[in-house]
């Protein structure tokens, strides 16, 4: 009897719960850092420059990136009543991507680093992501090739979307000429190596952090809530509207740099009109929910996935908002940026990650449910609370930065030193630090679920259904 794989998939899950605790973790420690920064204790490696980018690959990559291999390698299987083209090319992602983020979290703290961010790692690490990648796209594509349903169910477009063009992006963005094992230097020089990488970094935000995760919507959403999606069409034309356009939308990162003035307009535009797709995705997620609301009452699952969306509504508006060049004047530099990414990454890249694999991790063990359903309605609340204090004390912390900053006297001569504006955002790196600790103590509850659910299961394969 053909089975679906589950090995690699539990795999998966269960590394994004032990990512997903040290990439917050590192988060605490740097919030802890910025208030009271004689935490750094003056070891090199203890350092917020080490640790900032260590934070953010292991969050996004470790984290976010085993989440989606988890999930797209169980959606494919499911949705295409196929097993994984290639049990071996499978492991063999598991392991390969284990050991990117393991070196990642050996150099990054010795300091080695091609200072791009989010595409830090050095030269030898970035052809062993390339390698990883190019089998996972196999597994991948080699899956829908062999299905055994007609129809290519809308989440594999998008994590089909993401494979593809994380694949592109990685490989551009990281040409470069290496001259020692640990140093390389880019291939482009100043303004197009700036524009290469916010054309990279923005698209890392729309197709790792987004088209990936709306793969896991598509799928965990109608599943939890027991509705079919609420609009097929919605998905299909908010798709193809999304990847369209996310390209464009890089130059708002470099507003009022050396970059072309044209194209700083052409990112902006292109952004305000991102809302559209962006809202289409978020209103389809929802509005599954429709006939069904009652539903969130009792069941801290869906919560976790339709509160996720309300993030992600809620970034995808202040994102257009903060690329108007007038916006960005005041919101670039200031806290203002990290309480939109946080609210994109915490409140809806974890969150929904984190209630898909409450759906999942069950099934992958034999368990109908998980261990405790008290526990995840602890975690539920100790995340939003703790995501709110995060993007609500940011907020304050960088609308009063950039106000602050340019602020001027009759004579012309800035009203605020810079010390004064850092000296007033004491406050609100303390409730930062304090919503992040929620997150953490959320995780930390989660995976002592996970742990006991694993424990009272039993590692099971699923046969994959046979045409009649
Ligand atoms: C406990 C939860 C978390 C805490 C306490 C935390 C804390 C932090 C801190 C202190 C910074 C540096 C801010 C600065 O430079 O001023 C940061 C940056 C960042 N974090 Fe987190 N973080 C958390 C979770 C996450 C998650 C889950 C993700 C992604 C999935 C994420 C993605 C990022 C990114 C992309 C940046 C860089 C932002 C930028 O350069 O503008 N974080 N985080
Ligand atoms: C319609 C969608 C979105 C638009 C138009 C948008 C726009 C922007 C803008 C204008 C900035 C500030 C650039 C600067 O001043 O340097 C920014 C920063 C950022 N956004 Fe968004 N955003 C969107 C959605 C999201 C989502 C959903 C996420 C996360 C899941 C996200 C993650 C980030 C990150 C990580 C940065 C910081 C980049 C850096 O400087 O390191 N964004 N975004």
């Amino acid at each position: 009897m053909e089975t679906y794989n589950y090995r690699v998939v539990r795999q998966f899950a269960v590394m994004t719960v032990v990512w997903g605790i040290v990439g917050m973790l590192v988060g605490v420690y740097i919030a802890a850092q910025l208030r009271w920064p004689e935490l750094n204790f003056d070891i090199p490696w203890l350092t917020y420059s080490r640790l900032r980018p260590l934070h953010t690959n292991a969050v996004i990559f470790a984290f976010g990136g085993s989440a989606l291999f988890a999930t797209s390698y169980y959606v494919v299987q499911r949705t295409c009543h196929a097993r994984l083209f290639s049990d071996r090319l499978a492991g063999f992602t598991f392991w390969g991507w284990q050991a990117v983020i393991v070196l990642a979290a050996i150099t990054l703290p010795l300091g080695i680093t091609s200072s791009k961010e989010y595409a830090e790692l050095e030269w030898p690490i970035d052809l062993l992501i390339t390698v990883v990648w190019v089998s996972y796209a196999i597994v991948f594509f080699g899956t829908i090739m062999k299905r055994k349903v007609k129809h290519i169910y809308v989440a594999n477009w998008f994590y089909g979307a993401f494979i593809l063009t994380v694949a592109l992006l990685h490989v551009v963005n990281s040409a470069a000429l290496p001259v020692t094992l640990t140093k390389s230097y880019s291939v482009y020089p100043g303004a197009i190596d700036a524009m290469v990488q916010w054309w990279y970094g923005h698209n890392a935000v729309g197709f790792f952090l987004t088209a990936g995760f709306l793969g896991m919507m598509y799928y965990f959403v109608p599943k939890q809530a027991g509705r079919p999606v609420y609009s097929y069409r919605l998905s299909v034309v908010h798709f193809w509207a999304l990847i369209a356009i996310y390209m464009w939308a890089g130059p708002h990162h470099l507003h009022y740099t050396a970059l072309p003035d044209w194209a700083q307009s052409l990112g902006m535009v292109m952004s305000l009109v991102l809302l559209a797709p962006s809202w289409g995705g978020m209103i389809n997620g929802m509005m599954t929910l429709s006939g069904a609301w009652h539903k969130l009452r009792d069941d801290p699952i869906l919560r976790f996935l339709i509160v996720s969306l309300s993030f992600y509504g809620m970034s995808t508006f202040e994102g257009p908002m903060m690329s108007i060049k007038t916006v960005n004047a005041l919101s670039h530099y200031t806290d203002w940026t990290i309480g939109h990414v946080h609210s994109g990454a915490l409140g809806w890249v974890a969150m929904v990650s984190v209630g898909s694999l409450y759906v999942l991790i069950p099934q992958l063990f034999g368990r109908e449910r998980m261990y405790s359903i008290k526990l995840i309605e602890w975690h539920f609340w100790t995340t939003t609370i703790g995501v709110v204090l995060y993007i609500v004390s940011m907020w304050i912390a960088g609308v009063m930065q950039g106000l602050m900053w340019r602020a001027v006297n009759a004579d012309g001569t800035l009203t605020y030193s810079f010390t004064e504006s850092l000296v007033r955002m004491y406050p609100y790196y303390t409730v930062r630090f304090i919503g992040g600790v929620l997150v953490v103590f959320g995780m930390f509850l989660m995976a002592y679920n996970v742990w006991k659910t694993i424990a009272a299961g039993k590692a099971e394969e699923a046969p994959v259904p046979q045409p009649a």
